[in-house]
């Protein structure tokens, strides 16, 4: 090819000159399979609550959350994260309501798989930190730290009483060691080696949790800075957490949150032999929300940026509070 004078032979624009062409050369494609809807149910209460530091989230009811999960199914969503919320009063040391048979989560459960039966993945949130009045996803013990062994009876307890409920897939958050293996021994005790285990693998205490802590009507003060993982701390650690919940019997694996940890989630495709989740969490969404009511980003397109950015980084999955707005947008 001739070049004339300084023109450039190789023109890189050629294939982004039009809408057509653009989505032809695309390398990442955003699915609405590749989205999960984590959903907050919230007992005792009759009407939605909205989360004032997530503009368009809400703790359901059993019966807005049956709807929600009707909605993320018709628009093609994968699956629902459940997240219960008890009432204050339920709220104890060893966080009892979440191994309550008839507890929120419990009840959440059913109330989806009774709207949507197989159309969505039911999966639900396994740690205590919803259900205990101090608010640290472990129980404590006599020195008030957590206490990782005692625990994990706790997070066995509970995975029983999910798959009890009737759900497909089961989140372990909790970040105590050996978790993993715990819950899958706890399930294939019961006959349910059919319940899947996602596993929260490199999950960093970040600040970016906060309007989750509403969400939650979370009961923590401090921090959760001995389980979770540190974020300067980030490779080796994650690389030995991806190793540890495979050998555990993890079936997918997650990274969360997303945005500040992608390099995280890039090592992670690169080595897991498992599909790998990503959760956009609620700090991400709240900071999204924020700048587009102001007026200072395109909304829309920032959200599609940011999924896009998730999905090229690596993962498989994102769970998403924006996965069925996003999902009818694709
Ligand atoms: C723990 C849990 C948390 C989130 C999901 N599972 C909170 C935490 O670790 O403090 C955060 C999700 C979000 O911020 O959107 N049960």
């Amino acid at each position: 090819m001739t070049a004339y004078g300084s023109f450039p032979g190789s023109r890189p624009r050629r294939l982004r000159a039009n809408p057509v062409l653009r989505r032809m050369v695309a390398e990442t494609r955003v699915h609405p399979a590749d989205l999960i809807l984590p959903a907050f149910v919230r007992e005792g209460i009759s009407a939605p609550v909205p989360v004032s530091s997530m503009p368009g989230v809400v703790q359901h009811t059993l019966d807005t959350l049956r709807k929600a999960a009707a909605e993320a199914a018709a628009a093609g969503v994968s699956g629902i994260m459940l997240f219960g919320v008890p009432e204050d009063a339920k709220k104890d040391a060893a966080g009892t309501a979440g191994t309550d048979p008839d507890g929120i989560l419990q009840a959440g459960i059913r109330a989806v798989r009774a709207e949507v039966g197989d159309e969505l993945l039911i999966m639900s949130d396994l740690c205590l930190d919803e259900f205990t009045d101090h608010g640290h996803c472990g129980v404590l013990d006599a020195r008030g730290r957590i206490d990782n062994d005692a625990t994990l009876e706790r997070y066995a307890e509970m995975a029983q009483v999910q798959a009890d409920a009737g759900v497909d897939v089961v989140g372990p958050s909790g970040m105590m060691d050996g978790q993993v293996g715990v819950v899958r021994d706890a399930l294939d005790t019961i006959g349910r080696e059919d319940v899947a285990i996602l596993a929260y693998t490199a999950k960093f205490s970040s600040a970016f949790y906060g309007p989750f802590r509403e969400a939650v009507g979370s009961s923590l003060t401090g921090d959760r800075k001995t389980y979770q993982q540190d974020p300067a701390g980030g490779v080796q650690d994650s690389l030995r957490e991806l190793a540890l919940d495979l050998e555990e019997g993890a079936d997918m694996v997650m990274v969360k949150p997303a945005l500040p940890y992608l390099d995280i989630l890039a090592r992670i495709a690169a080595e897991a032999s498992v599909p790998v989740a990503a959760y956009q969490i609620s700090g991400e969404y709240a900071m999204v929300e924020a700048a587009a009511e102001r007026g200072w980003i395109d909304r829309d397109a920032a959200i599609l940026e940011t999924l896009t950015g998730i999905k090229r980084a690596g993962a498989s999955m994102i769970l998403t509070y924006w996965a069925t707005e996003a999902a009818r947008r694709l």
